[in-house]
């Protein structure tokens, strides 16, 4: 894996970590296919030096906590455990807002709960785009959780540019964690923002999400192509090029699979030439 760090909330990780939302059963809901191989995902990412781990209490919901606490408590020192608040589920599995501040709070208490902890090292605000509940109330719940300990530091997910510049005037913002990929560069422009500003991004759906049956990631024929080129798999080449992007990319790709786990890891050590870039940049 590869020894390059990025400070996250005054923590130093590892640009290549773990999301933890592909444990959980089906449609991120209820209990795993097989436990002890989530668990043994869980702990291997760990041995082979993963610290940065994303998490939620929905997914499952308490599913995903639950085994990392199982697989990983007491925590290493080193782990920075990341999660987020803004949703539940309901009892068929649908994803709900809960984005008051009385429910952002709920949550975080949800995650000190299942995750046995007094603190979470990060919590990212997760906006829900249909809420109405306005962003700088949020902003300041999470400021007032961070000031009672019960959050190390406050992260924003699935924010706009405009959301961001009116956190970063008010709190230390300690991640941003949106939807970016090759195929889905639509956040560009806060991507960009970040990276000046040296907070880390956090791309979610890194290798195309679980959730669209056609991979749109996975399948792109000039990933395809680079994947054959290199003679390493697809998986590795998205994920390379996005630790190529900026400095302050941290990874989080998520998978139930050792294998898939190994090659991910793998992939960190992978660097891209000037010219396979500027052909994957130039791909969509
Ligand atoms: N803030 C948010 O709103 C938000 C939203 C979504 C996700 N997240 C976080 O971001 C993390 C990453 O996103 P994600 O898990 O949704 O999507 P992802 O990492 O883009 O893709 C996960 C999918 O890729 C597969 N996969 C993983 N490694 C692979 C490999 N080497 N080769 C082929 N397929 C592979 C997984 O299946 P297998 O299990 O079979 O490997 C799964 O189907 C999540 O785990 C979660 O922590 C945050």
């Amino acid at each position: 894996m590869r020894s390059d760090t990025v400070t996250l909330a005054g923590h130093s990780v590892h640009r290549m970590g773990f999301g933890a939302m592909q444990l959980p059963g089906p449609g991120v809901f209820g209990p795993p296919a097989d436990r002890p191989a989530a668990l043994a995902v869980l702990r291997r990412a760990v041995d082979a030096g993963v610290d940065h781990i994303d998490t939620a209490q929905f997914y499952g919901p308490d599913v995903a906590n639950e085994l990392i606490r199982e697989a990983l408590s007491p925590y290493p020192d080193e782990l920075v455990l990341v999660s987020k608040v803004g949703g539940r589920r309901d009892e068929q599995g649908q994803w709900l807002p809960a984005q008051t501040p009385e429910e952002l709070r709920s949550g975080v208490e949800a995650n000190l709960r299942s995750l046995d902890v007094d603190r979470v090292p990060v919590v990212n605000l997760r906006r829900m785009p249909e809420s109405d509940v306005p962003f700088t109330e949020q902003v300041s719940a999470m400021a007032a959780m961070h000031d009672e300990g019960l959050i190390g530091g406050i992260g924003l997910s699935n924010v706009t540019l405009d959301e961001y510049l009116t956190a970063r005037s008010r709190i230390d913002v300690a991640c941003v964690q949106n939807a970016y990929n090759l195929t889905d560069r639509s956040d560009q422009p806060l991507f960009d923002a970040c990276a000046a500003d040296a907070v880390p991004y956090v791309p979610f759906f890194p290798l195309g999400s679980a959730f669209f049956p056609d991979n749109p990631v996975l399948s792109a024929p000039a990933l395809q192509e680079m994947s054959r080129r290199l003679q390493v798999t697809a998986a590795q080449v998205a994920l390379a090029w996005l630790l190529a992007r900026a400095p302050t990319v941290l990874l989080i790709p998520g998978t139930s699979s050792l294998s898939h786990l190994e090659e991910n890891l793998a992939a960190g050590d992978l660097v891209l030439d000037e010219e396979a870039l500027a052909i994957l940049d130039a791909a969509v």
